[in-house]
């Protein structure tokens, strides 16, 4: 089997907000393949960040996918505005969603891809009804709300699973991994399943950019 493509979607939470559009671009010409936008409402997480607006002038300011993470409460309510302010993938937490079927539904129905996300201490099970329903899958892989938290190492086994559940039944899903990935996390992500890598820190704290999304391939391809 040939190996998977890895794709580097760098979360613009780690980025100098002052310079959004200029730190967007750079990313981009460094190589990222998405960029990762991290909405949060200051109730499903104690963080509170930024809404359509700034998603439309991250979509001006580039050519790449948009993978818009909502950390929000009741999705359902206006997850709309960010596929029309320009978002590629819409995802929604299990926890966040009462009526997730339908949530996941109404992405698609609004034009984008769908992502189920799950926090740290959801279980995997948790997304086994949905799984033919969705585009991606999201494993948290620290607490959401913040950047720069360390890689919880419980999450592997959930990759490992869902990996699993998604090769058996051939399904066309992405599995993705966000928080503390870096060097040193990024090859083991990979090597349990994930094929999209999220990262704020690892990508916008360091000194070159394409320095930085070269050696999350290298260690992703595991060389
Ligand atoms: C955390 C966010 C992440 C965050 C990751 O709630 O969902 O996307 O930006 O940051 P790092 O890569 O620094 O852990
Ligand atoms: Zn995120």
């Amino acid at each position: 089997m040939s190996p998977r493509p890895v794709r580097i979607a760098p979360s613009i939470l780690a980025a100098d907000f002052g310079r959004l559009a200029e730190e967007v671009r750079a990313v981009e010409e460094a190589g990222a393949d998405w960029i990762h936008v991290d909405v949060m409402d200051g109730h499903f997480v104690p963080n509170l960040t930024i809404g359509p607006v700034v998603v439309e002038a991250v979509r001006a300011a580039t050519q790449l996918p948009l993978d818009v993470h909502l950390m929000i409460e009741e999705p359902e309510r206006s997850l709309e505005s960010y596929v029309a302010a320009g978002a590629a993938t819409v995802g929604v937490q299990v926890e966040a969603c009462t009526h997730l079927h339908r949530t996941l539904g109404q992405i698609r129905e609004a034009g984008a891809r769908a992502s189920v996300v799950l926090n740290p201490a959801t279980p995997a099970g948790a997304i086994e009804p949905v799984l033919g329903d969705v585009d991606q899958v999201l494993v948290m892989t620290v607490n959401p709300g913040f950047g720069g938290q360390s890689f919880i190492e419980s999450q592997l086994e959930k990759i490992a699973r869902i990996r699993r559940w998604i090769d058996e039944s051939d399904l066309a899903v992405d599995l993705e991994v966000d928080g503390g990935i870096g060097p040193g996390t990024a090859g083991r992500v990979v090597r349990a399943g994930a094929d999209v890598l999220v990262a704020g820190t690892a990508i916008f704290r360091a000194p070159s950019y394409p320095d930085a999304i070269a050696a999350l391939r290298k260690e992703a391809a595991g060389t």
